[in-house]
């Protein structure tokens, strides 16, 4: 089977990690985002995953290089001149996509899910019209893609309204397609195209697009706050279907459970870390420390008594004695918070040096 993974875009909303690494390299639970994409799809029998990309190719290459040797799979990548949107990265890869007449799968690069690719692919099967978007609830639709049911049917949508102003309905787009090879035909060459905004609703206009309920977490976690939330969605997934990949909670620094450490990671005396907490590759932690929903990014340090809730802590970042902080504060790569420093909320550019006090939630440059 085939699949694209969406990984164009500049990832402005998870600035500044993405002014170091593209959005899918930002490690999520200690593995690229994407990676985990990846493992998913090579499970069920993947054997090639084009990625889309329009923005820093070099890296992603590097990077992905030996995953696909691991995975034994081959990747593919599909590089715009000019971003495509949605749609287009899809024309653009049509020789590996309709090599055959077999569907293929299309991913966002940035939602986390159980992935349940055999049962969508079954269930596409099963119902034999043009495609399958999986759908998930939330609270918030505005921000996202939102599906509308023909009342007759159970999975047959009606309407697609991407990011609707008015509220529509609650089911959203998940980001996770399968679609069969006929959709190619519907995108233009060359052209920037959106999936959402005009493949999906000439899809449904003839009855042909159906929805798949995903059951279990989702998140697109493609900005801080949601990033820290999927997380936390995630660590509570592995607890209950994988917990030898977490820390045992009877590890005296284990507080209520969902900790995940790097084997190469360093941690003090005393401390006192989750729930919810993700330390990465050589990171370094102090003595009584307080950890508690954040992520730290590898080579990270946090010294001595420190006091760090929903953060994400930048590859090769300090945080100082004694230092706190919380609400969502986001730390570039190499920044260095001084001792007895207090930040509430927002984001420090890479390579920063914070000396007073950040009361009020901003972006230091
Ligand atoms: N190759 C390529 N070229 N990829 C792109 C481009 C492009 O020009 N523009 C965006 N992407 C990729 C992004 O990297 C991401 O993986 C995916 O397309 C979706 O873009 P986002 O910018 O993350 O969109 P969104 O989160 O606002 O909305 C989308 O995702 C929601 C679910 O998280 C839509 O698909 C919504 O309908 C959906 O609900
Ligand atoms: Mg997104």
């Amino acid at each position: 089977m085939k699949a694209l993974i969406l990984v164009g875009g500049f990832g402005t909303r998870l600035r500044p990690l993405t002014l170091t690494l593209p959005k899918p390299l930002v490690e999520f639970a200690n593995k690229p985002m994407i990676m985990h994409q990846i493992e998913a799809l090579a499970a069920v029998g993947v054997k090639d995953v084009v990625l889309a990309v329009n923005y820093r190719p070099e890296i992603m290459e590097n990077r992905l290089k030996e995953v696909a040797e691991t995975c034994g799979i081959n990747i593919h990548f599909s590089l715009e001149s000019e971003p495509l949107g949605t749609a287009g990265p899809l024309k653009l890869a049509e020789d590996i996509l309709g090599k055959d007449d077999e569907p293929f799968f299309v991913l966002n690069s940035d939602v986390t899910c159980e992935f349940p690719f055999q049962k969508l692919v079954d269930f596409h099967n099963a119902h034999g019209d043009e495609g399958t978007i999986c759908v998930t609830k939330v609270e918030e639709p505005s921000k996202y893609g939102v599906i509308v049911h023909k009342p007759s049917h159970p999975s047959r949508i009606d309407r697609f309204v991407e990011k609707p102003v008015e509220f529509v309905g609650n089911r959203i787009n998940a980001g996770i397609y399968i679609l069969n090879t006929s959709v190619l035909s519907r995108i233009e060459k060359n052209r920037p195209t959106s999936i959402e905004q005009e493949t999906f609703p000439a899809i449904v206009r003839e009855g042909q697009l159906h929805s798949f309920d995903l059951e279990g977490f989702w998140m697109d976690v493609g900005q801080p706050k949601d990033f820290l939330t999927g997380t936390c969605l995630y660590l509570s997934s592995l607890a209950k279907k994988q917990p030898k990949l977490l820390v045992s909670p009877s590890e005296s620094y284990v507080y209520g459970g969902n900790v995940m450490v790097d084997p190469s990671a360093k941690i003090g005396k005393n401390c006192r870390i989750g729930p919810n907490v993700v330390i990465g590759k050589d990171c370094v932690i102090g003595d009584g420390v307080r950890l508690q929903r954040c992520t730290l990014l590898p080579s990270s340090k946090v010294k001595d008594h420190a006091w760090v809730k929903s953060t994400i802590v930048g590859w090769n970042s300090t945080v100082g004695k004694w230092a706190r902080l919380e609400n969502v504060t986001v730390l570039g790569d190499d920044v260095t918070i001084g001792d007895e420093i207090y930040v509430n909320g927002g984001s420090v550019l890479p390579h920063k040096s914070i000396k007073a006090n950040v009361d009020v939630p901003a972006i230091i440059m």
